[in-house]
């Protein structure tokens, strides 16, 4: 949450700072800021707008500022409104120095109060000035920065990272990190900061990824890392890999729209890349063929679309891997009573890997010494750092704030080790292992064709159509109802639209009653004979209430498609594989609708792509 960028170096930091800000910008984009050091007398100078990046960039026309040391950020608000005041960075009373912070400060009322008593004077209602301010009066008390830097974060309580420039010292950039994340890439006589490495991963694979509850000293060839107590710490600087990013649109309208695209790529890279480390998985998931033989039950973890993945996932480990599988959402887990298994494993899934409440149920499981694997995307990021093991998605950089293609390749990844699993245990042989694979492709096929299939209705006419309509019931049922709670989730974060999910089989006990003229439900079919026959049920319910229906069906399904207003239909694919097929469509469809309505389909409102604070 919140983008950070810092630069200290021999060129001048605003150029790198704006170019990675705008890379960040997934992260928030209610309003930014930019602060240096003015070469020559060591003034600190500063820019903040509210809204988004390009607000900020058109101020620099009036107020040129640049130096060799700066901060930028861009924010999602936590405390205080988006306004010019909140944004960061933030300063101390004579604005001397100068705060990015991304995070929360849990304690800021207490230190506010005590600060205020002293004389301080706050002009943002932000939890990052009271850091400022902090430290403002700890210089005043230490004289020296390393002790007051030591004090100053024994102070402070919560989740934070944060990179502070000081006109007193103007040849070193202070980072702090506790639980939010924060990297340092570094280059040839200069330095990087940021909260994600896809700002500046073009100019250095050179990472400090900063441990948890350090600190660090950065000059151009400066490099000092301290714990909270101020002993030494040895930097262990790697070399990623950063050839997969990729953050242009390629002639895309949007971004959202291009990983709509890819999905189909992205599922076969996934695949790809499973199959070559198919000896070698318990090694890297962190488990011995041992533990997985014995394995009982599975939990997943995850929030948003994640965890929309792992409902659907629960579906196949139950009817793969023959045990129980039960999912929870990261940010109610911690706060639920702890029931630990004999011979169970929990699966944190996170396209990100830093979302804080997947990584804080993620921390709860470890410290239980419970077998953990984390399933993201991002190689570098904080779950695979701190997770006993790792799954990777080989989706590439996803950049839209709504997830398309994460999701297709966590589905991908669910359903093949749910099948891995299985044939370790002996439930299926070799060549049902093999037929799974194969399985997935087509499904990732059923999945693009469709797309080029609808792709002109869709734009044409059920795009304008659909989007007069001010609010939406979706319905599905067994492994069609996660689903259904995805494409919800996608339509209201693009398009604003009001979509409530139901399980189809509840209809009747009560959202029956919503039903008019004004409210489209769209029903997503299962594959599974049964459940397709209890769907059908359910939607001649809507049609006898003169409800009106769009169905997402598969090939085949009569019944449904003649009862529907609006229909889709999609290759059958093996039936636990029928989210995956009909996900491209669902959010194509969903795009469309949120682009006749103009909205602003990769950031949209209130939203960030990785929220790093609980
Ligand atoms: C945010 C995003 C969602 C995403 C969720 C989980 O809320 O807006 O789109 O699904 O975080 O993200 P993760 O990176 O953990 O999968």
């Amino acid at each position: 949450m919140c983008g950070l960028v810092g630069y200290i170096g021999k060129n001048l930091s605003r150029a790198p700072i704006i170019k990675g800000l705008s890379r960040l910008e997934y992260r928030g984009y209610d309003s930014a800021g930019f602060a240096c050091l003015n070469p020559g007398d060591n003034r600190l100078v500063y820019v903040k707008a509210q809204g988004q990046l390009h607000n900020l960039i058109k101020q620099f026309d009036q107020k040129p500022i640049d130096g060799h040391i700066g901060i930028g950020h861009t924010r999602w608000s936590t405390h205080g409104v988006a306004s010019q005041e909140n944004a960061h960075p933030q300063f101390d009373c004579y604005k001397t120095l100068s705060i990015a912070h991304n995070g929360i400060i849990e304690n800021h009322h207490m230190l506010k109060e005590q600060l205020m008593q002293e004389g301080h004077l706050f002009s943002s209602q932000t939890d990052t000035e009271i850091v400022a301010h902090l430290l403002e009066s700890l210089l005043q008390i230490h004289k020296k920065l390393l002790p007051a830097l030591i004090s100053l974060v024994n102070q402070l309580q919560g989740a934070y990272a944060l990179v502070i420039i000081l006109q007193a010292y103007p040849d070193q950039m202070v980072v702090i990190r506790k639980g939010s994340p924060l990297c340092i890439g570094i280059g040839q006589q200069e330095m990087f900061v940021s909260s994600d490495l896809l700002a500046f991963a073009d100019i250095t694979n050179k990472v400090l990824f900063l441990p948890d509850q350090s600190f660090a000293l950065l000059g151009k060839e400066l490099l000092e890392l301290y714990d909270f107590s101020g002993a030494p710490l040895l930097p262990s600087i790697q070399e990623v890999d950063s050839a997969w990013i990729n953050v242009d649109k390629n002639g895309y309208e949007h971004f959202m729209l291009k990983e709509i695209y890819e999905q189909k790529g992205a599922i076969y890279a996934s695949l790809a890349f499973f199959r070559s480390i198919s000896h070698q998985i318990w090694d890297q998931v962190g488990l011995t063929s041992e533990q997985v033989k014995n394995l009982e039950s599975i939990h997943f973890l995850g929030c948003g679309t994640s965890w929309h993945a792992a409902r659907i996932a629960q579906f196949f480990f139950e009817k793969i891997c023959l045990m129980p599988a039960r999912v929870m959402l990261a940010s109610e887990f911690r706060y639920m009573p702890f029931f630990a298994e004999k011979n169970s494993a929990y699966i944190a899934i996170s396209q990100s890997g830093e979302t804080a409440d997947t990584l804080e149920a993620l921390r709860l499981v470890n410290s239980m010494h419970i077998a953990n694997i984390a399933l993201t995307n991002v190689a570098s990021s904080t779950a695979v750092r701190e997770a006993d093991g790792f799954l990777l998605t080989h989706a590439g950089q996803e950049i839209a704030v709504a997830s398309t293609k994460a999701f297709a390749t966590q589905l991908a990844a669910l359903y093949w080790f749910a099948h891995r699993i299985a044939l370790e245990k002996g439930i299926i042989n070799l060549y049902q292992f093999e037929t799974a694979q194969e399985d997935i492709l087509i499904a990732a096929e059923a999945l693009e064709n469709s797309i080029e299939k609808y792709k002109k209705i869709i734009v044409e006419t059920y795009a304008p159509y659909y989007a007069q309509y001010k609010k939406f019931i979706f319905l599905g049922r067994h492994i069609s109802y996660p689903f259904a709670m995805e494409a919800a989730l996608k339509l209201k974060e693009i398009s604003y639209l009001f979509a409530q999910c139901y399980p189809a089989g509840e209809l009747k006990h009560g959202p029956i009653a919503l039903i008019d003229a004004e409210t489209p439900i769209f029903l997503f079919s299962s594959l599974d004979s049964l459940v397709y026959q209890k769907l059908l049920s359910n939607a001649q319910e809507v049609k006898a209430r003169k409800g009106h229906l769009v169905v997402f069906a598969f090939e085949g399904q009569k019944e449904l498609i003649q009862l529907a207003d609006a229909c889709f239909i999609i290759p059958t694919v093996n039936p636990l594989l029928a989210p995956l097929a009909m996900t491209g469509l669902m959010q194509f469809f969903v795009y469309h609708i949120a682009k006749v309505l103009d909205c602003p389909i990769d950031k949209p409102r209130n939203l960030a792509k990785s929220v790093t604070v609980e």
